[in-house]
């Protein structure tokens, strides 16, 4: 039977937008690494697939006094160190972590995901993002972010680097032979030469291809060309969409653009987004959802529905409707987000106050006893919205404690989830092929080329 894949969007205290309000949550559990590891553990206990940390390289310097009231990013450890420090702290659980094509190099990620990679023995993920964040462009030296397109076109040729990078030394290049007082085998280096519309590289990258050959590739996108993108060199998703439907939409159509690349759809996994409320009762978790609710400060709902409707809503009374005429007129960031709220707001016609109450970006909380949790997950599973979750839950770290302790038993037991870990690597877990070395690959081709003519010819 088809097993799902579980993954963790780890938000320090919750993925609610005031989790951290709560009193059962640690304020100040974002730097706290002693926290994190025990996230890990907990989630490792679970036999989850992957403990993923999401990214933006920049703490807001605009309208402080609605941001400090919702301190997502703005006091958050970089993720490869992060990931880094939970190596030794975990055996068999995936760690992943975003790191942005718009504003590092190609070398520097192709060298800090492969060490990741060797630290964890072959259970590290990058997740590929553009960024959609003028705040992160103003710290490498742009004023706003570059365009859409652009950022996709450097992204693809960013990818591309960097995978050739990780094929820079044949698996087996590094012989320490000290009978013939060869390190490597000189022959088993590939120097790449690189010459693209963003990027030079004519180099070798100084550490052994890793165990999983290539870390394995996160992506997200959401628009054309990001689903495109991502049918062309990823080998996880994560889709935002809150019905069933949508998510197999989504899912049906990144597969059916792999083929274009020469991709079989196996490849690439599909993990839905949910955020998860679990208590007692439906009505109890009803309840909790709505306090939580409640804890929203109104400049915090104004600022949150603005940055993804990409303007500025803080002079607008909460308890009317946000004016046509305030509607950019499109995107250049999240476009799923941003035609969500103006389909929300010209279909809808909610308040300022409903609006925010009501939006989740693109997720709708998954909320109920831990048997109805379970009930869902495997209809949409079953239904073909995806291949397995990456979960969020509101509060942490009850959240994924109730989840691992009540909902994973139950999956376990219809069949649904592992009962143990397998295999050793990440891509064991997902069932994702080990990429091959392109050179062998080509070596292996020639040889066998030569070989028939050598046939032929006798
Ligand atoms: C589960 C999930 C995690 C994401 N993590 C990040 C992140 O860490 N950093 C980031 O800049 N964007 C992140 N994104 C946003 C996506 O990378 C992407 O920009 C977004 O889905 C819009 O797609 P588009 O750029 O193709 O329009 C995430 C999206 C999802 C659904």
């Amino acid at each position: 039977m088809k097993q799902m894949a579980l993954s963790i969007l780890v938000n320090p205290t919750g993925s609610h937008a005031a989790s951290w309000l709560h009193p059962g949550t640690q304020a100040d559990a974002s730097t706290d690494i002693g926290y994190y590891r025990r996230m890990a553990q907990l989630a490792e206990r679970g036999k989850f697939d992957l403990f993923f940390i999401a990214d933006t390289p920049a703490a807001r310097t605009t309208n402080l006094e609605a941001w400090s009231r919702f301190p997502m990013f703005m006091n958050v450890f970089e993720p490869i160190t992060l990931l880094a420090a939970l190596a030794g702290a975990t055996r068999h659980i995936g760690l992943g972590g975003t790191a942005s094509t718009s504003f590092h190099e190609p070398y520097n990620i192709a060298r800090q995901f492969a060490s990741l990679d060797h630290l964890t023995h072959g259970r590290a993920a990058w997740n590929v993002v553009t960024s959609a964040n003028d705040f992160a462009a103003r710290n490498f030296g742009l004023d706003k972010l570059p365009p859409h397109a652009l950022r996709y076109d450097r992204a693809r040729e960013f990818v591309g680097v960097v995978q050739a990078l990780w094929d820079t030394w044949d698996d087996d290049a590094f012989v320490e032979d000290r009978v013939s007082g060869h390190y490597f085998d000189p022959a088993r280096q590939h120097t790449l030469h690189h010459e693209g519309k963003f990027f030079r590289v004519h180099g070798a990258l100084n550490v052994a291809r890793s165990p999983q050959g290539h870390p394995v590739i996160i992506q997200a996108g959401a628009s054309d060309t990001g689903k495109d993108f991502a049918a062309e060199t990823a080998e996880v998703v994560f889709s935002s969409d809150s019905t069933l439907e949508g998510s197999k939409r989504f899912h049906d159509d990144l597969k059916s653009r792999m083929a274009k690349f020469g991709r079989a759809p196996e490849a690439l996994k599909v993990l839905a987004g949910k955020p998860i409320l679990i208590a007692e009762s439906a009505q109890q978790a009803e309840d909790q959802y709505q306090a939580l609710q409640e804890l929203i400060h109104p400049d915090v709902g104004r600022m949150r529905l603005g940055t993804d409707l990409e303007t500025d809503l803080s002079d607008l009374p909460v308890d009317e409707p946000i004016p046509e005429g305030r509607i950019p007129k499109t995107s250049n960031q999240h476009k799923m987000y941003f035609d969500h709220i103006v389909h929300m707001i010209r279909v809808e016609k909610l308040t300022l106050q409903q609006l925010y109450m009501r939006y989740e970006r693109g997720n709708k909380t998954l909320k109920g006893t831990a048997l109805q949790v379970a009930d869902q997950l495997e209809e949409w599973f079953t239904g073909g919205a995806c291949d397995g979750f990456m979960l969020m839950f509101n509060l942490m770290p009850t959240g994924l404690a109730d989840f691992v302790e009540k909902v994973v038993p139950i999956l376990q037991h219809r069949g649904l989830f592992r009962q143990e870990y397998s295999g050793a690597t990440l891509r064991d877990h997902l069932g994702l092929a080990r990429p091959a070395n392109r050179h062998a690959v080509a070596a292996k081709a020639a040889a066998a080329r030569a070989a028939a003519a050598r046939a032929a010819a006798e």
